[in-house]
């Protein structure tokens, strides 16, 4: 962790809850992932998940470092081509598109995923009304077992996701994505869940994934640009062993080599990791308020929320807390953190081992900086935190104000009447 003196001077300078960034973290992630692929398959695209962190800061520093962008909404998109990013270098995916959204897709020249054959011919509506070709690929649904939380699971069979291999139907989507005039084929995409801690789930994900690419060719000719094969790599939230991206890499690159050969060329390798590259760059600074014993428990009680990071709230996910300052002293305390929203639900830890905590410490909840901010809400009026980011060359900078009550009564009107 940074000196505690700066972390310090960052709460006082802009209160708490702060979410408070490591550049230079962030782009170790970035390198790391990316050389991990590169020095071992020819074409490599990283597609940074932009639903982990949509800070525009973060994400013109992955932009730099040289990352496309996996979008999910309208928002998403807009926000990577203001930041310059081109259509080829985004691929905007969503099980349940509108036709405004597509239009955007379509203008940005943006790859778009399809996720059914419904989506396929609203894609081809769309695209015919432009005049343009749309470039497609199809989400496919492995029914792969990630062996993660039921929540981020999304390669399962039962999942709202992606066409399934199983029954024919990717194939059969496929062969209709051919015979459309405005639709050009351009890949294989599947993305079988999140927070996924070893490299089996991906390996057999990419075996489904390639065996079906050489049916695309045998049976339809096609030849792909690209094979997709999502995010989901997962972080050691508790100082536990998983999968790193050498590890992953060293797994399904060979998969991709040996079905290479039977297709006859290569298709880039194209990954959309949101989670590894930002979650260990973030962290969440919050200020004990009071301590409190009940004949139960102790309470740790926070000015943050669930509102502020809803991971622990809603998928009972482990975050490492630390007392800013006491880092080196023993942790023989026991204690639920709270948060200050008004829901029993609304715990940061339950039965954490700290040093004695005192009203007015401040805390640091780790690993924040994936599914942080981007999750957020304003539930109880409160404040969206602001944001800072400790600059690789030394020093910090505020990258988010927190947002003043004003901005929530702004798009508010109050009927004439009732006034
Ligand atoms: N690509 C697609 C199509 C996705 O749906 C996702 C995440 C990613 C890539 C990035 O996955 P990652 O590398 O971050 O695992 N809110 C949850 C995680 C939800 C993930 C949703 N999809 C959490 O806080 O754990």
């Amino acid at each position: 962790m940074e000196s505690s003196t700066t972390l310090t001077k960052i709460a006082q300078e802009f209160g708490t809850p702060v979410y408070v960034y490591y550049e230079e973290r962030l782009i170790q992630n970035y390198r790391e992932f990316y050389s991990a692929f590169k020095k071992r398959y020819p074409s490599v695209k990283i597609l940074y998940a932009y639903k982990a962190n949509t800070s525009l800061a973060l994400c013109n520093i992955l932009k730099k470092e040289g990352a496309g962008a996996d979008v999910v909404s309208g928002g998403e998109l807009l926000t990577a081509l203001k930041l310059g990013l081109e259509g080829k270098d985004i691929m905007y995916t969503n099980n349940s598109k509108t036709r405004e959204e597509i239009g955007i897709a379509l203008d940005a020249e943006a790859v778009i995923n399809a996720d059914s054959v419904v989506d396929l011919l609203m894609i081809q509506e769309e695209a015919a009304k432009k005049k343009k070709n749309a470039k497609i690929s199809f989400r496919i649904n492995p029914g792969v077992d990630p062996k993660t939380h039921a929540k981020i699971a999304t390669g399962l069979k039962g999942s709202k996701f992606g066409v399934h291999i199983e029954g024919d139907d990717a194939f059969k989507a496929y062969k209709m994505a051919t015979e459309l005039g405005a639709i050009k084929v351009v890949g294989v995409q599947t993305h079988i869940g999140s927070q996924i801690k070893e490299v089996a789930p991906f390996v057999d994900a990419a075996e489904k994934v390639m065996e079906f690419a050489l049916r695309l060719k045998t049976d339809l000719g096609l030849k792909l640009e690209y094979v997709d094969l999502g995010g989901g790599l997962g972080i050691p939230y508790q100082e536990e062993k998983t999968a790193k991206p050498e590890d992953l890499a060293a797994a399904v690159v060979p998969v991709l080599e040996k079905w290479n050969k039977l297709l006859g060329y290569a298709p880039a390798l194209w990954l959309e990791p949101g989670r590894y590259l930002v979650a260990s760059t973030g962290m969440v600074l919050t200020r004990v308020q009071t301590v409190k014993e009940t004949p139960y428990k102790k309470f740790v009680n926070t000015d943050a929320g669930f509102n502020t990071l809803i991971r622990p709230a809603m998928y009972d996910a482990y975050h490492r807390i630390e007392i800013v300052g006491k880092e080196k002293e023993p942790n023989n305390e026991k204690y639920d953190v709270a948060g200050n929203v008004c829901e029993s639900g609304d715990l940061f830890a339950k039965d954490r081992m700290l040093p004695k905590a005192r009203a007015g410490d401040l805390l640091a909840i780790m690993d924040a900086g994936a599914y942080g901010y981007s999750m957020a809400s304003r539930y109880n009026t409160r404040l969206m935190p602001p944001e800072v980011l400790i600059r690789s060359g030394g020093g910090y900078e505020l990258i988010r104000e927190r947002e003043k009550l004003e901005d929530q009564y702004k798009y508010q009107r109050i009927p004439k009447d009732l006034q």
